[in-house]
């Protein structure tokens, strides 16, 4: 007889379906998983075996034949161990075998026979949700997969035994809560940061329209201070925004105790970050960071530091807004529309440019240090800006700095603008100026005569390249949107076309 439970495989971000089939039958004693298994797959084996043992049920002295199908599609995890102890149950006659028929199961087990949290179980259960399905998960994932919905029934159990005392009727198992984290109010402020104007207007900039901003400068002026107080002023994210952040949060295992929360992510890799940290990949394909920044920021501090191939392996993620990782037998994609902060020093010593410095390796300190970071790289970077150090004055007798509540106010109300511009485009449209197709950006960004006229004449001066062309208009088009603007004005090109020229330098060294 065989007893088939549905379990799933992830892809991406996606919960494909998976048959587990599980059959007894006369023969040599033993136990074989086919279908494509991976190591920790294979390994269920002996978890199931011992967990069974452990929760009083025997092994039947038969041949246990279990089939992972369709055969064709790569599985991998630990998550295996539940459906198959199930579906091995189920054929033993200790849960009955048309219990299991309107779930899909998934969870990792311990050799005493209790179910440990597995990744992923938002997205099964959103899966499931979709075929009318209910959810079987450990009850540790239990939280986490209760966000997909009120209507789906879930089961989380703690053990083996638990699960079957509920389908006996003499233990009833509740549905597990949906919980939040409560929103946080202790984020660094931007009312710390002395001076710093144009760095704090170009930070408000870039978190009005969703831009990637590089900043340059000596040690000590505060370039990982302010980039560390955007979150302060980015807005929350929005329901469907937050449901894809979880669920990538879900497959890399990272929601803590299957809390959401409605805060933009914000990732800051150390530099020496492989390749596979970064876009994700590995032996067991997850999410990089560039996909964990997903609808947030991703901060790269000490930017040339990191390696270039690393650098480098950012451009198609950056522009395409989803990473693809290919194996030899599958092929995966995850989301990664990000906005990038980066932050560097000018030179290997820090202080290029810097008046009454005199470096001793002269101008090859600084060229040098800035060709690690490739022109096509720099190129994606909307705003560039300078950050000097503080002056004395400034940092002894401060002015009034503005707060960062303030500052989100205004961040939100430019955002409101280009959300509702976007929803007249159609729902999959973006929705920040930064992730506007071009097409649409020449049709959203009209500058007036006087525009028009200084970006042609810095189009030809500075040589532009197509995307340059395209990005100027996009930074123009939320600084208008940030003064309610609806025409973009020469006042707004202007500033855009400012924030692209401080790193043509930069560019030009590359
Ligand atoms: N504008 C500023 N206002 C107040 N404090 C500042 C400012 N800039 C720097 N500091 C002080 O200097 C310290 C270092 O700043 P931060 O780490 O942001 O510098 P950095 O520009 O990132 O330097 P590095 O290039 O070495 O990484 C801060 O912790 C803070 O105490
Ligand atoms: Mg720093």
């Amino acid at each position: 007889m065989v007893s088939r439970v549905r379990t799933v495989a992830f892809q991406g971000i996606e919960a494909v379906p998976v048959d587990v089939q599980v059959m007894i039958a006369p023969g040599k004693v033993n136990m074989h998983i086919v279908g494509l298994p991976d190591k920790a797959v294979a390994e269920s084996r002996e978890r199931v075996q011992a967990a069974l043992h452990a929760s009083g049920l025997s092994m039947p002295s038969k041949k246990v034949t279990v089939n992972l199908a369709p055969a064709d599609l790569p599985k991998e995890g630990s998550h295996y161990d539940l459906p198959i102890a199930l579906g091995l149950m189920a054929a033993l006659g200790a849960i009955p075998g048309d219990a299991l028929a309107g779930y899909v199961v998934l969870g990792e087990l311990s050799l005493d026979g209790t179910i440990t949290a597995v990744s992923g179980a938002l997205p099964a259960a959103i899966g499931a949700n979709a075929d009318g399905k209910g959810l079987i998960c450990p009850a540790a994932s239990g939280p986490e997969a209760a966000w997909a919905g009120a209507e789906i029934d879930i089961l989380a159990p703690r053990s083996l035994i638990a699960i079957a005392n509920h389908f006996r009727g003499t233990q009833v198992l509740t549905r597990p809560v949906a919980s939040v984290h409560a929103p946080a109010r202790d984020l660094p402020d931007l009312a710390d940061i002395k001076g710093q104007e144009t760095a704090k207007r170009a930070l408000e900039v870039a978190a009005a329209g969703g831009h990637n901003l590089l900043m340059v400068g000596p040690p000590g002026s505060g370039k990982s201070m302010l980039a560390q107080r955007l979150p302060s002023i980015l807005p929350p994210l929005s329901p469907r925004e937050l449901l894809e952040v979880s669920m990538i949060a879900s497959i890399a295992g990272e929601l803590s105790g299957g809390k959401l929360t409605d805060r933009r992510p914000f990732r800051a890799p150390h530099h020496s970050a492989s390749m596979a940290a970064m876009v994700g990949g590995g032996l067991r394909v997850r999410p990089g960071e560039v996909s964990l920044a997903h609808n947030g920021v991703l901060f790269l501090d000490e930017f040339p530091e990191f390696s270039p191939q690393v650098l480098d392996s950012l451009r198609q993620p950056i522009e395409a807004g989803e990473c693809m990782i290919a194996r030899a037998n599958h092929r995966v994609t995850y989301p990664a529309r990000i906005q990038l902060i980066a932050a560097m020093n000018p030179c290997r010593c820090g202080m290029a440019g810097e008046p009454g410095y005199r470096c001793a390796r002269g101008p090859r300190c600084q060229s040098d240090y800035q060709a690690r970071i490739s022109g096509p790289l720099l190129d994606r970077i909307d705003l560039r800006i300078e950050v000097p150090a503080v002056s004395a004055s400034d940092l002894i007798r401060p002015a009034r700095a503005e707060a960062s509540e303030a500052v989100a106010a205004r961040v939100a109300m430019a955002r409101a603008i280009q959300q509702e511009r976007f929803a007249r485009l159609g729902p999959q449209a973006p929705t920040t100026n930064a992730h506007c197709a071009t097409a649409t950006i020449e049709e959203i960004a009209v500058p007036d005569a006087h525009g028009l006229a200084l970006l042609r004449d810095a189009s030809e001066k500075l040589g532009f390249s197509a995307r340059a062309y395209h990005r100027v208009l996009k930074v123009a088009r939320t600084l208008a949107d940030l003064d309610a603007s609806e025409t973009v004005g020469r006042i707004h090109l202007a500033e855009a076309i400012s924030y692209r020229i401080a790193g043509e330098r930069l560019a030009q060294a590359a």
